[in-house]
């Protein structure tokens, strides 16, 4: 697949999707986000990919938001419509039922910032830079930050950063819970590929239906949630994986899991 605004390699198993727009700090144009649906649908598919890491090119930026070019020409409809598009894609993403690591490099603003939060794990480089700075162009986030913000973080700290459209630091971040982990820059692929590789280790099954009992089970009542963890505990416990899971440990040997 060739792309004129992203890089998509895969290896052993792990899908590097990479913005490669550098001299506009990876900012979404139109194109970009077409290609990045394109990759989603591939990620979901292709059967060689086990795992996801996405990031940005260069040393400065993830991704600066939506390009502000393209925004600036936009009445309601087209403004409607360009939300919708980036949310169905982001949305896409964070249904894989494959772990998604954003690995921030950088400035993380607007439509950056909302596509971390659609990964399932944020790993950031110590020069990230996080925020929402939609309102001070007199616009909302519509790629899913006003939802997954306070999902992620609790409404105070969201509004506070939804509202104030001021940045953050990777530390911030840290400390608010919208990152997992900072680590020195030149740390910050190695440390994803690593935690990807260990989850990757782990019952390929059972590592589906967690995310899946997870993500779903966030938008279910406690009561449903639960009934639904059940439900999928019982489905991994028809696995074979289930059986040389247990079995290797009681043999006090590694697991050899076959994803079956
Ligand atoms: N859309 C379009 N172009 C963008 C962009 C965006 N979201 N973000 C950065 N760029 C462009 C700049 O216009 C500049 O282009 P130029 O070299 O042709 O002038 C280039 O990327 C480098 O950015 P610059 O502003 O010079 O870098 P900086 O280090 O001084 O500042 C930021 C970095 C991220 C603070 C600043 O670029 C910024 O505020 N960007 C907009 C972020 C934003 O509001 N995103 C949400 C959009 S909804």
């Amino acid at each position: 697949m060739d792309f004129q605004n992203m890089l998509y390699t895969i290896q052993d198993g792990i899908a590097v999707v990479t913005f490669n727009r550098p001299k506009v700090l990876n900012a979404l144009n139109n194109l970009t986000v077409e290609e990045l649906s394109v990759i989603a649908a591939d990620l979901e598919k292709n059967e060689d990919v086990k795992g996801v890491i996405i990031t940005g090119a260069g040393e400065k930026a993830f991704v600066a938001g939506a390009d502000i070019n393209e925004l600036s020409a936009m009445n309601a409809l087209e403004g409607k419509a360009f939300a919708r598009k980036g949310q169905k894609v982001y949305t896409a993403l964070e249904n894989l039922p494959k772990p998604v690591l954003a690995a921030v490099n950088g400035y993380a603003l607007g439509g950056g910032c909302e596509l971390a939060m659609a990964c399932h794990i944020r790993i950031a480089a110590e020069n990230a830079v996080f925020g929402q700075p939609e309102v001070n162009l007199g616009i909302i986030p519509g790629y899913g930050g006003t939802q997954r913000l306070p999902r992620l973080i609790g409404k105070g700290p969201a509004l506070e950063i939804i509202l104030s459209g001021k940045m953050i630091s990777a530390e911030e971040a840290l400390r608010l819970g919208l990152v997992n982990k900072v680590v020195p820059a030149d740390q910050l692929m190695a440390e994803a590929g690593n935690l990807l590789k260990t989850i990757l280790s782990r019952g390929p099954l059972a590592v589906r239906y967690a995310l899946d009992a997870v993500h779903h089970g966030l938008n279910m009542s406690i009561e449903e949630a639960m009934d639904y963890e059940a439900t999928l505990f019982g489905l991994v416990c028809a696995t074979e994986d289930m059986k040389e899971g247990t079995k290797a440990f009681l043999e006090k040997r590694g697991a050899n899991f076959q994803g079956k």
